[in-house]
This record gives C-alpha cells, sequence and structure tokens, in this order.
C-alpha cells in the first residue's frame, strides 16, 4: 500500500475511535448534546478520508504525489478547525467564525482538489488504454 493511503487510513481509523467512544459515551450517559460533533467526527474524519485512502491506494502511481499529500494535509487541517467549531456549537458555546469559515473553506478546497487528483488520474488511465 502507498504512503499517502497509509496516511489516509491511519488518520481516519484514529477518528473512527474517537467518534464511535463519543457515541458510546452519549449512549451510555443518555447526554446526546454532542451528536452533531458525534457524526461529522465519523463522517468527516472516518468516512471521508477512508473513502480518499481507498482511492489513492486504487490509483496508485496514476495520481500525483504531490497533490494527493496536498489533498491529506488541506482536508485534516479543515476537519480540525471545523470539528473544534462544533464542539464549541454542540456545547452551547458561540464559535469563533473566522476559524469555522477558514474550516469549511479547507474542507471543500480539500474536496475540490480531490476531485482534481480523481479527473488526472481518470485522464492518465485513459490515455494509456
Ligand atoms: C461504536 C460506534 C457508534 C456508536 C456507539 C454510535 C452512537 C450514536 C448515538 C448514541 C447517536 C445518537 C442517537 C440519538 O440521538 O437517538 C448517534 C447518532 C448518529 N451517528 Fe453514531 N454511533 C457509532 C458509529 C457511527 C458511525 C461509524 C457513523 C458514520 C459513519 C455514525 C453516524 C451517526 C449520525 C449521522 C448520527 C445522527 C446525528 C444527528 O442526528 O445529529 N455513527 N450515534
Amino acid at each position: 500500500m502507498s504512503r499517502i493511503s497509509t496516511a489516509f487510513f491511519g488518520v481516519a481509523v484514529l477518528y473512527a475511535i474517537a467518534g464511535m467512544v463519543l457515541g458510546m459515551v452519549m449512549g451510555a450517559s443518555q447526554d446526546f448534546a454532542m451528536r452533531p460533533l458525534h457524526a461529522h467526527i465519523n463522517l468527516l474524519g472516518w468516512a471521508g478520508l477512508a473513502i480518499m485512502g481507498a482511492f489513492y491506494g486504487i490509483a496508485g502511481a496514476r495520481a500525483s504525489s504531490r497533490l494527493a499529500w496536498t489533498v491529506f494535509a488541506v482536508s485534516n487541517l479543515g476537519n480540525l478547525l471545523t470539528l473544534a467549531m462544533v464542539y464549541k456549537i454542540s456545547s452551547g458555546q458561540p464559535p469563533i467564525a473566522p476559524v469555522l469559515v477558514a474550516g469549511e473553506i479547507l474542507i471543500v478546497a480539500g474536496m475540490a482538489l480531490f476531485g482534481v487528483s480523481v479527473l488526472l488520474a481518470g485522464h492518465k488511465t485513459a490515455a494509456a488504454a
């Protein structure tokens, strides 16, 4: 497996464990205030990053390594900033608006760059066929 794929899956598993433990804590305490945080950790952190990792595993050398690492960095930074603000919102505090907006923009930018990665790899595959 490529290093980029391992990096995506490694971080995704950490998010999955954190999201699942948070879900267990919510269930055990019957306090569901952190439900949005739980959902976003699992979906942005686990599902989103694992899907990207799977793509880079399949694409292999057809995907640009530099672009893939940029997607990794941008997406992870976006997740961290956004999740910190979702935590604030879920605990009844106002979010720090510029941090929330920066996080959201980074997440969308990461996904857009991922889309470019997919298109370029698809183009290489078509050219080789
Ligand atoms: C050990 C694993 C997990 C546990 C114990 C768990 C637990 C929970 C609990 C207790 C709730 C709140 C239910 C309620 O309000 O009635 C919830 C909601 C939710 N969970 Fe999980 N969960 C787990 C894994 C996951 C995973 C893997 C995902 C997604 C990939 C996920 C996505 C969601 C979503 C989208 C919601 C609804 C959030 C909302 O309504 O705001 N969960 N989960």
